[in-house]
């Protein structure tokens, strides 16, 4: 599921034609209209479907939609790859402890929209990324996976999410075939593959 650029879209469909990695994108599902994310997914023949807040009346009754049209794909695990809409319960209780997210920082520290701006105006020294399962919270969901990122004199925010988005994606892809290969097991805030 993406609202964005896509760069971890793309590099989980570089990943997923090999049969060794265990997993395959089957479709993509966005929240908006008009994102690189769509545009790549296209290029590479994966299904796509867009679920926007703004064509429904509440966010309860988008939320039932969204989960209606994941459903349709059937995914044993579902990705949020730069998705920056909350679900509600209608979507967790159907899909909750397989879907999984990444997030710019180093939870729990700096959660929610601004991970690397947070970071940064804090005067942290090192940030990173965090692939979490999801749960009713913002980013609060037990924590799979984390990698850290020094912040170099000079960052700005666009020059620290990049140096954060080349890591992230990597753990992404990683987790993800990991996921599709092992399993995963969540166990309180305990989540574990394999
Ligand atoms: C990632 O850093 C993700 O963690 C954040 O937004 C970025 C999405 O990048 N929420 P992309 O759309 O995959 O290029």
């Amino acid at each position: 599921m993406v609202s964005g650029t896509g760069s971890n879209l793309a590099a989980l469909l570089a990943a997923h034609d090999d049969p060794g990695y265990g997993a395959r994108v089957v479709a993509v599902v966005a929240d908006r209209r008009g994102i690189r994310a769509l545009d790549i997914a296209a290029e590479a023949g994966i299904p796509t479907a867009v679920v926007s807040v703004k064509d429904f009346d509440d966010r309860a009754a988008w939320d039932a939609a969204v989960a209606e049209t994941v459903s349709v794909f059937q995914p044993d695990l579902i990705v949020l790859a730069g998705f920056m809409k909350l679900f509600g319960a209608t979507f967790l209780e159907r899909f909750g402890g397989r879907i999984i997210n990444t997030h710019p920082a180093l939870l729990p520290a700096f959660p929610g929209a601004h991970g690397v701006r947070d970071a940064l105006e804090y005067g942290a020294k090192v940030t990173g990324c965090t692939v979490m399962v999801v749960d009713e919270g913002i980013d609060t969901g037990p924590i799979l996976a984390q990698a850290a990122v020094a912040v170099e004199p000079g960052d700005d925010e666009t020059s620290l999410h990049e140096r954060i988005k080349v890591v992230e994606r990597s753990l992404l892809v990683e987790w993800v075939g990991r996921i599709a290969r092992g399993g995963l097991t969540v166990d309180g805030r305990h989540a574990e593959v394999g």
